[in-house]
């Protein structure tokens, strides 16, 4: 192939630089588009078509549904690394050395302490509110409690901040859960693994004392390493545009969690379990709501389903799917809303609209069921999506800015009215 494009518009022919990436995608480079052509730009809502960086985190086949961070594909991680790892790995390139996944959690247990001062702010929400309004408020309040900006051109600096909020927003997430229910808050302890701990600050009683089930454990690994990154998506290319006008990691994280809050996004997961739930209630007929899906006059779409990117099976719903049948297993629950979700799933998977449109269980399909297996409250389950993604974030936050990233500034094609004359109000 060229490496060139070539583009006739009316008698004038331009040619444009194509760009080709370590897995041989291929884009047109059309950074000198709207100079040469004398204002023509490129228009393409919701990104179909558009590249937003070059990125070197994860990479991602929807057609083949293959899914790496940093290579590495994502079924060898889920079942072999810890989250931390993965964690490392997104941020700074490689999988740790013994060595330096020691000093990372250590010097994130040395930034965990939440300046006390937040939980303040955390009592003015009222119990009712929904924890990622909750998680994106406290997260963009960290800012007032580490006003420092960071220089992004110091290693140093970057890994404080990297390891400050590595410490500090699982805290902030156990927080959101223990207003949820009503629970003191609790730091866990420094003597435990990063994941472990979690469950501790999260589901200690006051009056119990907290012993980790492995099998919970493992399934928390294993979910959050699933989430931890999927290049540039809703919440990530948001990150990375607020970030790039030069506010601080903790601001840009806190854009992060409200567009990943949305039900198109990571508020699926929440929005899944409700329409299984809805089924149930409703006699588990799962035909009707398959119905209503494909009912172009009827909004409701099957939560769980579809995907931007797959075009054939998302390799996390593999795993995931797996990990349901074995954690349910494990804990010995029985779950009726486990056995809907494969009828959905099955019928959808032999259904014309859904094989035609090449609508696929995603990541969220299955994850809520494992989250209620462990007592995670369905509000919660976005949060913990997004504790999963915190790393990602970092990583994507981190490269755009090393990267010396342009703000993000999109154009657009003014449909509007032409000029036209002010006229005043006794005249309208
Ligand atoms: N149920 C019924 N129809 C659907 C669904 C669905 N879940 N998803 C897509 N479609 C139809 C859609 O109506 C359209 O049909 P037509 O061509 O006749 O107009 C066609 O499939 C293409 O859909 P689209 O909305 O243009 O596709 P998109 O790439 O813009 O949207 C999506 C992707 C994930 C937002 C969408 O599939 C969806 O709304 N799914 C349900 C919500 C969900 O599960 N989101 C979690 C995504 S994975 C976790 C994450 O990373 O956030």
């Amino acid at each position: 192939m060229s490496d060139i494009a070539k583009l006739q518009i009316g008698d004038k022919s331009y040619e444009l630089p194509l760009i080709k990436g370590t897995e041989n995608e291929v884009a047109i480079d059309i950074k000198s588009l709207r100079g040469s052509t004398n204002g023509i730009i490129t228009l393409d809502p919701g990104f179909k078509n558009t590249g937003s960086c070059e990125s070197a985190i994860t990479f991602l086949d929807g057609e083949k549904g293959i899914l790496r961070y940093r290579g590495y594909p994502i079924e060898q991680l889920a079942e072999n690394a810890s989250f931390l790892e993965v964690s490392y790995a997104l941020i700074f390139g490689d999988l740790p050395t013994k060595e330096q996944l020691d000093k990372f959690h250590a010097d994130i247990k040395e930034m965990s302490v939440v300046d006390d001062d937040v939980k303040k702010i955390l009592d003015a929400f009222p119990k009712s509110a929904h924890p990622m309004g909750i998680l994106s408020s406290l997260t963009s309040a960290l800012t007032a409690f580490n006003p420092s900006s960071v220089n992004t051109d110091s290693e140093e600096q970057v890994y404080k901040a990297v390891v400050k909020i590595m410490g500090k927003f699982p805290v902030l997430v156990a927080y959101t859960m223990r207003k949820k229910l009503g629970l003191p808050l609790n730091y866990g302890s420094t003597s435990l693994g990063y994941v472990d701990n979690m469950l501790k600050m999260m589901f200690e009683k006051p009056n119990e004392d907290y012993s980790i089930n492995p099998v919970i454990k493992n399934a928390l690994d294993k979910l959050l390493i699933l989430h931890a990154d999927h290049e540039q998506n809703c919440s990530t290319s948001t990150v990375r545009i607020a970030g790039s006008s030069h506010v601080g990691l903790f601001a840009s994280l806190s854009t992060g969690i409200s567009a990943l809050w949305g039900p198109l996004h990571g508020g699926a997961n929440q929005a899944v379990l409700e329409m299984l739930e809805a089924i149930k209630e409703d006699g588990g007929d799962t035909k009707k709501y398959m119905a209503k899906a494909k009912d172009k006059s009827d909004p409701f779409r099957l939560m769980g389903f579809g995907h931007r990117v797959y075009k054939n099976f998302d390799p996390r719903a593999k795993i995931i799917k797996k990990a349901a049948d074995e954690v349910l297993t494990q804990l010995g629950v029985e779950d009726p809303i486990l056995e809907i979700a494969k009828g959905l799933e099955k019928e959808a998977l032999s259904d014309p609209y859904f094989v035609e449109r090449k609508l696929y269980p995603n990541v969220d399909f299955y994850s809520g069921i494992i989250y209620r297996a462990m007592g995670i409250p369905v509000e919660m389950f976005t949060v913990m999506f997004a504790l999963g993604r915190l790393p990602g974030w970092i990583a994507q936050w981190k490269e755009m800015r090393s990267r010396k990233e342009p703000i993000g500034r999109p154009r657009q094609i003014y449909i509007g009215e032409n000029e036209r004359p002010f006229v005043t109000i006794d005249k309208r």
